[in-house]
């Protein structure tokens, strides 16, 4: 029987029936809906809207269903959805002292109060996972301070850096990540609760007793606004967006540094895949599967902005689509971090070849000019003589250290012996110590700060 079957004549219509149930995705929440429901009916005991003993054998009784579920005696099934099977289940067990339960409270404010209460413990997850591979990427910087690789733009290769410098690079935007989402946390921790439906309620609850016992820091201020607000999702959702699309980077990179091509890395045997006709391939599939996933994490943020964007207050059934879009994403991002942190102990890093790239393609050539420069040329000059320098070197075939002094000061007389010492690489990398640059020392600054900062942001999640 349906909870509100008092104003129906006929049965609904199977099709519609089925077409209408969450239960089979809103399952999840199972844990949520009863500690939720535990602490409203200690609130309406404590407020005495219902008989304490009520409260008592309503708590008791639930805490009994989320134990039978846990363990497997009771399956979820068989109702529109995990509100209403709770509620039934709990009629079920205990009669009509159950039937108390949903006073003052609807289904509309439940069903945000549970996605919230989800959500807080999913940021919890993702930002650990996060923090774990902050710390793998740093243990892998830290090994690689001294490792040159070329740094690259339009992917044409740039100048020198090290591993350790492009490896930083990605711990800082996992650790805005982190950042993002204890903020986005801020806005998921306000209980809708006591908003009811939409107009609040003529029972005089404590919504802020039942915001302490689950924990809220705050409650909703507006009832029409805290039934009808998703923006934490899709906020949720779009810090999912940004954890994807750093994986996704981080992942091409490794696709691309895997090729015979580049040969920077080898994924070990372990995370990667073969083909099925040709008997020499090794594929990367967990960096493509990671990069390939940004996707669908894109598309559940767009699925949730677009389903919401001209919906009337207060609640409407649309908004339970809200759940897939949610559960996939983080689903998905959590399933992406953990394969990445496993991943990465298994590359190992070529540096003969990486340095051997990083020497390849004129990349000290700006070494060159800020050489010119200290010595009193304009910029923009330097830059013109040392683009005739690399042309000339392009064209008879050799590298710019291959050129005898001699040479250098046919294209300028500011040149000297130590113009040998400039351009070797790396000199070039110790030469960048300026904050934020690729020198040893400047780097291993960067590493301990970002190692503080990690665990300054990680206090606040818990
Ligand atoms: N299953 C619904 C959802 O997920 C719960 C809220 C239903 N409320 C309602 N008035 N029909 O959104």
């Amino acid at each position: 029987m349906k909870l509100w079957s008092g104003r129906f004549e006929r049965e609904t219509d199977e099709l519609a029936d089925e077409f209408n149930s969450s239960l089979p995705f809103d399952k999840k929440l199972y844990r949520q809906d009863i500690e939720g429901s535990i602490a409203h009916c200690k609130m309406l005991g404590a407020c005495g809207i219902i008989p304490d003993q009520d409260a008592d054998r309503i708590a008791g009784a639930l805490q009994g269903i989320l134990e039978d579920i846990e363990s497997g005696k009771l399956e979820i099934g068989g109702a529109e959805d995990i509100h209403t099977f709770v509620e039934t289940e709990l009629i079920k067990r205990i009669g009509d002292v159950g039937k108390k339960l949903h006073t003052a409270r609807s289904r509309n404010d439940q069903v945000a109060t549970d996605l919230r209460m989800y959500l807080k413990g999913s940021v919890s997850e993702i930002c650990s996972l996060l923090q774990g591979l902050i710390e793998r990427l740093l243990k892998i910087a830290r090994e690689n301070a001294d490792t040159i690789m070329p740094g690259f733009t339009h992917l044409q290769k740039a100048q020198p850096i090290t591993l350790a410098h492009h490896l930083a690079a990605y711990c800082e935007m996992f650790l805005r990540d982190i950042e993002r989402f204890t903020d986005c946390k801020k806005r998921i921790d306000v209980m809708p609760l006591g908003s009811c439906a939409l107009a609040a309620t003529t029972h005089p609850i404590d919504r802020k007793m039942t915001a302490a016992l689950l924990s809220f820091g705050q409650i909703s201020n507006n009832s029409l606004d805290a039934v009808s607000d998703r923006d934490f999702a899709i906020e949720f959702l779009f810090c999912c967006c940004m954890v994807s699309m750093h994986l996704s980077r981080l992942c091409e990179e490794f696709v691309l540094w895997s090729t015979e091509e580049f040969s920077f890395i080898n994924i070990d045997d372990a995370f990667a895949t073969g083909s099925s006709i040709m008997p020499q391939k090794k594929n990367p599939d967990m960096a493509e599967l990671i990069r390939g996933k940004t996707g669908r994490v894109y598309g559940n943020l767009l699925s949730l902005l677009t389903m919401m964007k001209a919906l009337p207050l207060a609640y409407n059934k649309d908004m339970q689509e809200d759940k897939n879009a949610v559960f996939d994403s983080e689903e998905t991002i959590k399933k992406c971090l953990k394969v990445m942190a496993a991943m990465l102990p298994a590359i190992t890093f070529n540096r003969r070849r990486m340095r051997a790239a990083a020497k390849e393609g004129y990349t000290v050539a700006t070494d060159v000019a800020d050489y010119l420069v200290k010595k009193g040329m304009p910029f923009r000059k330097a830059h013109e003589v040392t683009g005739t320098l690399v042309l000339y070197c392009s064209k008879k075939g050799i590298a710019l250290d291959k050129l005898t002094i001699d040479e250098f000061k046919s294209f300028s007389k500011l040149f000297e012996k130590d113009i040998l010492d400039t351009i070797k690489l790396e000199n070039a990398v110790k030469n960048r110590s300026v904050h934020g640059g690729p020198a040893k020392k400047e780097v291993k600054r960067q590493l301990s700060d970002i190692s503080k900062r990690l665990n300054q942001v990680m206090k606040k999640i818990y």
